[in-house]
């Protein structure tokens, strides 16, 4: 079912919360999270009104907890708040003013420290740019931008004026910028000059420019662009403007607005298995209690902690563990503009050693090629502040969650493997550190209030071992609300394969246990360094180009990245190549996507395997990628010639 990487090490030893984790744990008495998780299945209502009362400041109480009209869920309605009180008033009108709460380090090493305090001062001024600009509450913006304290800011300045964010990648092209720009219909576009990764300045203005070009986004009226890199820009008057310059007219106060708990906070889009990727909704009230709740039991936030999530904003891990949960929880945060491999693989180690990190939060990809570079490198930093470690993103394969446990968490550290999903907003399935004993490879119990249940095709229950589809049973707070602009693809896409469940599109078991283990995804989309990826974009990109006729895309088990993508080519019969295929489709799928989506294997054939109906048949195409022999029966290929000339590329 999943073709991410097998394990070859069997490991099913119990790794019980350590003592001296434990005794300082916020949840430590294994009995108490039981009688929890027990009041939030049997009274979710209740479980999640008192939740909700205790864990945000709401500017208006809410009267009614949910309201769900399957599968469109209302929470906490009547009740209001503000996304930008609750990860920044709250704490900046508190003794948290003079507390960190964003630390950034910058790729060549420079450090800018932010209060809470001066977080507000900044979210404040800007805010009052944005309403100078003619941003209206509803109105949609679009971030893009590298990792620097002004993309936080930004996104708390837009909820501040319930002006739903739009953070589209960094690493997208220009024409992902477009499309995501203009399915969303936004007014403004925050970016930056550039930033900077691998030693080198990555512009982005100039992709947002191309975007634009010949009124390619008819909506966007305003461009604001932070100066970060010093790389030289265009400005086109009246439409694009320098922050920095914005910012010092701005004047320092604003009053932040109530917005009603189901006003928009965001749209973030995502990979599906069919056509363009989806703009996921997320609300203000719902996400903000199921982001703050996990942050502070899965990740045992406290106030003495300075927390590492190496996640970019660009996707969901940086929205819900980078600003809205740890803010929330008035967390001081770490945040690092560049790659982990510069100047050399140790940098996140020296990251850790020199701002004193206690939780740290990566995905296993990365963890894989730190294995690889070598022990060395977490040898030579001083490791002893971390308490936590957490994995997420895609399977964590027992070597990596061993060798985390070992060199970077010194064996004291739980390991916490979460899972959940954009469209989920906050972690669904993990280990509470203080409470629930581990075992390499399991993201292990599902969180207060979640439901889930593996079963089968048609919907009844797998037994103990049994590999089947992952499914929740109830609406939970930090739900998607919908898929921007397309109710039906939300139904048919989540609620609609089995009845009155949510399916997730991954595949999973429980052991005999109880605990979950996450094997993958059972759709067409590929998990690529911990990053979603549909292979029909990828497709649909590689026919755009003049030499191919027809495309198929499949993923191929990668040590490293988990998935790597694996592009079956047939070329048209005019076509003339004048450059090596191979490269020239690569870089072009790379400028119509990003280069996440650069495929790392294109393979050219006279056509692609398919069913009589016509269907390409990637089971067998991935078996071909996989480099293994097909299996199966193959008596409805239509021309087996094809599968023997597949066989013998390369
Ligand atoms: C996968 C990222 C196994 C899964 C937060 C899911 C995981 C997809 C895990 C969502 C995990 C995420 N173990 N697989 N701990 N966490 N996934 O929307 O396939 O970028 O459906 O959200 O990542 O990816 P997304």
């Amino acid at each position: 079912m999943s073709d991410t990487i097998h394990s070859v090490l069997i490991e099913d030893r119990l790794f019980p919360p350590p003592a001296a984790f434990q005794a300082k744990a916020r949840l430590k008495d294994l009995a108490e999270y039981e009688r929890m998780y027990r009041r939030s299945i049997d009274d979710p209502e209740g479980f999640w009104g008192e939740q909700a009362k205790a864990l945000i400041p709401w500017m208006k109480p809410f009267d009614k907890v949910l309201e769900w009209k399957e599968p469109f869920a209302k929470w906490f309605l009547g009740g209001q708040t503000n996304a930008s009180v609750v990860c920044v008033d709250q704490h900046a009108n508190s003794w948290r003013k003079n507390k960190a709460a964003i630390i950034w380090e910058g790729e060549p090493g420079e450090v800018r420290t932010l209060t809470y305090g001066q977080l507000q001062q900044e979210v404040m001024k800007l805010a009052n740019v944005l309403s100078s600009m003619g941003l209206q509450k509803g109105d949609r913006v679009a971030i893009y931008m590298p990792m620097v304290p002004e993309a936080a800011i930004a996104m708390l300045a837009c909820a501040r004026l319930g002006a739903p964010h739009n953070v589209i990648f960094g690493g997208f092209s220009s024409e992902a910028v477009r499309d995501r720009v203009n399915d969303a219909g936004c007014k403004m576009i925050i970016t930056a000059d550039g930033g900077y990764r691998r030693g080198q300045v990555v512009a982005l203005k100039p992709a947002v420019d191309e975007a634009l070009a010949k009124n390619g986004c008819p909506t966007v009226e305003h461009v604001l662009v932070v100066k970060r890199a010093g790389n030289p820009v265009q400005f086109q008057a009246g439409r694009d403007h320098w922050w920095h310059e914005a910012m010092q007219k701005a004047p320092a106060k604003h009053v932040a607005e109530p917005m009603d708990a189901e006003h928009p906070l965001f749209l973030l889009y995502t990979s599906g298995s069919t056509g363009k990727p989806k703009g996921i909704l997320h609300t203000t009230g719902g996400y903000l209690v199921g982001t703050t709740i996990t942050s502070r039991y899965v990740f045992d936030l406290q106030d003495d902690d300075v927390y590492f999530c190496t996640a970019d904003v660009g996707w969901i891990t940086g929205h819900s563990y980078i600003v809205y949960g740890p803010l929330s929880n008035g967390a001081t945060i770490l945040m690092y503009e560049g790659a982990p491999n510069y100047p050399d693989f140790g940098r996140f180690w020296d990251l850790v050693e020199k701002h004193r990190v206690s939780i740290f939060y990566t995905a296993p990809t990365a963890i894989r090629a730190f294995i690889r570079a070598g022990d060395h490198f977490p040898a030579r930093a001083d490791l002893s502040s971390l308490r936590l470690l957490g994995s997420v993103g895609e399977p964590i394969n027992p070597e990596a969650w061993m060798w985390y446990h070992r060199v970077i968490g010194g064996e004291r550290c739980p390991v916490v493997d979460t899972w959940w999903q954009t469209e989920t907003g906050a972690i669904m399935i993990s280990p509470l550190p203080g409470v629930t004993a581990t075992v390499p490879g399991s993201a292990t119990v599902p969180f207060f209030g979640v439901d889930p249940e593996v079963v089968k095709q048609d919907g009844t229950p797998c037994g103990p071992n049994e590999g089947g589809l992952l499914i929740l049973k109830r609406p939970w707070p930090s739900m998607l609300r919908g898929i921007w602009g397309d109710d039906q693809r939300y139904k048919d896409t989540y609620w609609g394969k089995l009845a009155h469940r949510y399916f997730a599109g991954d595949s999973s078991k429980r052991d005999s246990r109880g605990y979950l283990w996450i094997m993958g995804r059972v759709d067409d989309v590929l998990n690529v360094s911990g990053h979603r990826l549909g292979t029909a974009e990828v497709e649909s990109a590689l026919v755009q180009h003049p030499w191919v006729a027809e495309a198929a895309v499949v993923g191929r088990p990668d040590e490293i990245k988990g998935q790597a993508v694996v592009a079956f080519v047939t070329l048209k019969a005019n076509a003339k190549p004048d450059h090596d295929v191979r490269d020239t489709l690569r870089d072009h799928v790379a400028k119509v996507i990003g280069a996440i989506a650069k495929p790392d294997d294109v393979r050219l054939a006279d056509a692609l395997p398919k069913t009589r109906s016509g269907k390409i048949m990637r089971r067998l195409l991935k078996e071909i990628a996989a480099g293994g022999v097909p299996k199966g029966d193959t008596s409805t290929l239509e021309d087996l010639s094809v599968l023997a000339k597949l066989k013998d590329e390369d």
